[in-house]
């Protein structure tokens, strides 16, 4: 167990590993999406690497930033995403044959559909999964008020009937899906969703969302594709996204293929995916039941408690050991077993992953892990160690870890630790 070096590097990260510097970017404005880093940080990389990458990997593809820059770059990458909304992100983010002249056709197309709405949509178009999706008797609060809701069923319905092809299709579904929270009652607070507050009387007009859905895709869309319809004979579609689970499908990567794995998985935070976006998730009928929903959940990485697993051993780390003991000392009124299990399954998920990287890696090739720090039961989990620790199990060498930024402890552990690490460990395959 060695003590790597840490070098600060937050003057250069603090603002590139945020998805907020994307937010005006080519492609990447298609959908805000909250917990990735922004392309500066792959083109970064790619400016210090000393060779050219011939064929990368992004575990956990996220909303695509790591392929779409690696695309754009030329360079081949393996990329794997387990929620199927992300995956349909990364997709239409790395499709690079749209034509403007059909977006356009389409786009009327769509558009005359909306000027005219079905009188009964809810006959031709399933209302989303769930008990709280819309108003109904006993319940005091839902996730869209009827008009919000039959706009965007009547967005749906145009683009399931008017949208022959599958790839505007789909692009037309992001664009639907980047204005469901704006239409809905509830924002993205951290780790769940919440009511905006005097929701209950922010009605939006069924026109006003087609009108919003409308001026997405006139404005970014309908302009990016015409620089990408400029650009696309220089930049080809690379690998496509895989869509499952990371750790049952990371087969699909050819042995000693890869010279680069930059990724940013789950962080051991409690915060699950699935939950974040459960509302494009239902909407776009990507879960249509409580066994979609739990099977999904299964598939992510041990990062949260929203499923029960039998107790788990920790795996062999003496940091891990030491951070369970301390714990367990805890008389933290929170403690529970869960996390325990969950602290545990992370763990062991990771060191899954680092065996495979280090059969499909070759030797000479750097992977970049963005990572950060936890903390449960006032003890901080030193997860960037750890993961260096599992790393160098796996026949890697830890080069560096590199700080990024210092992130919030939770509201529960502020006061009992101090601010949590957030790093990039840079992993060397000698
Ligand atoms: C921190 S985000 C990745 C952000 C990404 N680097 C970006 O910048 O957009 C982690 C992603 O891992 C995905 N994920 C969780 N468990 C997974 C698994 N078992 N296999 C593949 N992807 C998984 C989540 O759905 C989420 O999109």
């Amino acid at each position: 167990m060695r003590d790597y070096p840490l070098i600060d590097c937050t003057k250069k990260y603090h603002s590139i590993m945020v998805f907020d510097k994307n937010k005006n970017v080519l492609v990447h404005r298609w959908y805000p999406f909250v917990e990735g880093y922004s392309k500066e940080f792959i083109e970064d990389i790619l400016q210090e690497l000393p060779f050219i990458p011939q064929c990368a990997m992004e575990p956990f593809c996220g909303s695509g930033t790591t392929p779409v820059e690696l695309q754009n770059h030329g360079i081949r990458c393996y990329s794997f995403e387990v929620s199927p909304f992300m995956h349909l992100l990364a997709k239409v983010k790395l499709e690079r044959t749209y034509d403007e002249a059909i977006l356009k056709s389409y786009r009327d197309k769509v558009a005359e559909a909306l000027s005219n709405p079905e009188n009964d949509i809810r006959s031709l178009e399933a209302i989303p999964f769930g008990d709280t999706v819309v108003k109904k008797n006993g319940l005091s609060k839902w996730n869209f008020h009827d008009t919000s809701l039959d706009g965007i069923l009547d967005i749906r319905h145009a683009i399931r009937t008017k949208v022959e092809d599958e790839r505007y299709k789909n692009l037309f579904t992001i664009a639907l899906a980047s204005i469901i929270l704006q239409t809905s009652n509830m924002f993205r607070n951290g780790k769940c969703l919440s009511y905006k507050k005097g929701w209950s009387d922010r009605i939006i007009a069924r026109n006003e969302v087609h009108n919003l859905f409308l001026e997405k895709i006139d404005t970014v869309i309908a302009e990016d594709v015409r620089i990408l319809t400029e650009q696309s004979s220089d930049i080809h579609n690379s690998e496509i996204c895989n869509l499952g689970d990371v750790r049952k499908n990371i087969d699909k990567v050819p042995d000693n293929s890869l010279d680069l794995i930059i990724t940013s998985p789950p962080y051991l935070n409690s915060r699950d995916y699935t939950d974040i976006y459960m509302l494009e998730l239902k909407v776009l009928e990507l879960v249509n039941s409580h066994e979609d929903l739990q099977a999904l959940r299964k598939s992510t990485i041990r990062s949260h408690v929203q499923v029960k697993y039998s107790d788990i051993n920790p795996i062999d780390n003496s940091r891990l050991k030491q951070c369970l003991k301390d714990m367990k000392k805890s008389d933290a009124k929170s403690w529970n077993s869960d996390i325990l299990n969950m602290i545990c399954g992370y763990f062991e998920d990771m060191q899954l992953l680092f065996s495979e990287f280090a059969k499909k890696m070759r030797s000479g090739g750097v992977i970049y892990f963005n990572v950060a720090n936890s903390a449960y039961f006032g003890v901080e989990v030193p997860v960037d160690y750890i993961i260096g620790d599992i790393a160098e199990d796996c026949g890697f060498t830890v080069r560096e870890i590199r700080k990024a930024r210092d992130l919030k402890t939770s509201p529960q552990q502020s006061g009992l630790v101090g601010k949590l690490r957030e790093s990039v460990l840079v992993i060397d395959k000698i």
